[in-house]
């Protein structure tokens, strides 16, 4: 990986005739990207379904190297913060841009652990409303939605302080409505935030714990979903992100960009795949089928099977974070669920689909949502919770790029369309009315 080789220079387009010079844009990371914005003023536009190969903003936050299959949140590796560092630091680091010192962490830390930080009685009343058949993501979006009503941040002049209030609260609540969601998915008791414990040791008590019971969670299992936070923390410019950004850029809410990213996130192809992993993997094991099978319904255009998990649209080699996610999966697993089949499967499946020319051909590759699920799973979240705690990890990507936004300024997001309907045509004279 290196900085593209030649000067940015330009691209000539050559159209009906005439020569259209176009600016090239030289990133410090990835693909050169030609400037398009003056294509307009000779009658083009450009086409780019899914927006596979369109940079729609200029972001010094994460970088994605899909030929390496690596991962850089503000330079640093991902694998080496995974390991090492908390997740709060790893979200003070993709907001501010460096890794805080001790004290800036403390401070950081002390702020979105305060207390007062989420409206708790009202949170409590929303939640008692939410019946048990409701998805905790769409419990999560709601109730992101309804901290607009307490966003005295918003009355702040300085647009960068509005997020970084925003942003705590935002860091603040999530775990705290994650423990909500998990208490009405379960028909138990709500627990209440302990603010002595570390960020994912009371994300796992507050969904854990049984009032009144004083169970604490293990080591281990804290330290293996502070990994999974940091690792899914921040994608580029993934759907959810682009949505979040979407939303920012005609001046709404913090919390209703958030609350729309929550609900991109939520979808089968993206951020839910993690809960379809796990439900396809049970499918595979009752059907009692040999993988064979599976892969050629994965292969066959015809069959709306996919091989979840698989697959994605920047890396075409192994995803970086599924390799760390897949040796946690490793040990935590042969820990808290030895017995468990369906780690079993997936690794089997993982070793049968990278030997199939269909998946080498297309360079599918597991992604992060291969074996997430199957530590959630070891630690005893049921699946419907696995995307709830990959929007807690997001939240800290969504609060850095929402106040890149905030402090460099953007235009409203609006793409244009290739229309392809009927031309200008009158309302037959039988039609109208008058
Ligand atoms: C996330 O963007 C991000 O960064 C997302 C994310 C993040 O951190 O924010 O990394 C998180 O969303 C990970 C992806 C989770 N989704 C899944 O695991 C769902 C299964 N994967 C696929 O649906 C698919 O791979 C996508 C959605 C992830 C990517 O879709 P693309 O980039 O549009 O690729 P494509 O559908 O055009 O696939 C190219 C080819 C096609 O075959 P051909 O038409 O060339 O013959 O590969 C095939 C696809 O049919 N293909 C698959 C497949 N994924 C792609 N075939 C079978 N099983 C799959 N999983």
């Amino acid at each position: 990986m290196g900085v593209p080789e030649g000067s940015a220079g330009a691209a000539t387009l050559r159209y009906e005739g005439t020569d259209i010079e176009l600016p090239v844009e030289r990133p410090t990371l990835g693909r050169s990207a030609v400037d398009i914005s003056g294509i307009g003023a000779h009658g083009l536009a450009v086409y780019d379904p899914g927006y596979a190969n369109t940079a729609a903003y200029q972001s010094a936050i994460t970088f994605v190297d899909g030929e390496a299959g690596r991962l850089y949140y503000r330079g640093y590796p991902v694998e080496q913060l995974a390991m090492s560092a908390s997740f709060l630091d790893v979200a003070y680091l993709l907001i501010y841009g460096e890794l805080p010192g001790s004290q800036q962490s403390e401070e950081f830390v002390a702020q979105v652990r305060a207390p007062k930080a989420v409206p708790h009685v009202a949170i409590e009343r929303l939640f008692d409303w939410f019946p048990e058949s409701m998805h905790p993501m769409a419990m999560l979006a709601t109730a992101t939605e309804a901290l607009t009503a307490y966003a005295e941040e918003d009355s702040a002049a300085d647009p960068g302080a509005k997020v970084e209030a925003a942003g705590v609260r935002l860091l603040s609540a999530l775990p705290i409505f994650t423990g909500y969601a998990m208490s009405v998915v379960r028909g138990l008791p709500r627990g209440r935030s302990n603010r002595s414990l570390d960020y994912a040791e009371d994300l796992l008590q507050l969904c854990f714990t049984i009032p009144g019971s004083d169970h604490l969670p293990d080591n281990a299992t804290a330290r293996a979903l502070n990994t999974l936070l940091i690792l899914h923390a921040d994608h580029e410019l993934n759907c959810s992100t682009a949505t979040l950004r979407l939303v920012a850029s005609s001046g709404a809410s913090f919390y209703s960009g958030v609350s729309a990213a929550i609900n991109a996130l939520w979808g089968p192809l993206h951020g839910g795949a993690n809960q379809a992993v796990i439900r396809m993997l049970q499918e595979i094991k009752d059907s009692g089928k040999p993988l064979s099978y599976f892969l050629e319904r994965a292969r066959d255009k015809m069959d709306p099977f996919r091989l979840m998990g698989f697959g994605h649209r920047v890396y075409k080699n192994y995803d970086a974070r599924a390799k760390v996610i897949r040796q946690v999966a490793l040990d935590l697993v042969e820990k808290l669920a030895p017995a468990d089949p369906l780690l079993e499967i997936a690794l089997r499946l993982e070793e049968v689909a990278l030997a199939d020319e269909y998946f080498i051909s297309r360079r599918l590759y597991p992604n992060v949502d291969f074996y997430s699920g199957i530590i959630y799973r070891a630690i005893g979240f049921p699946d419907e919770m696995f995307t709830p705690l990959f929007v807690v990890g997001r939240s800290a990507g969504w609060v850095a790029h929402w106040l890149e936004m905030a402090t460099e300024g953007s235009r409203i997001g609006r793409p244009t369309q290739l229309y392809v309907g009927p031309v200008e045509r009158s309302v037959p004279k039988a039609a109208t009315t008058a």
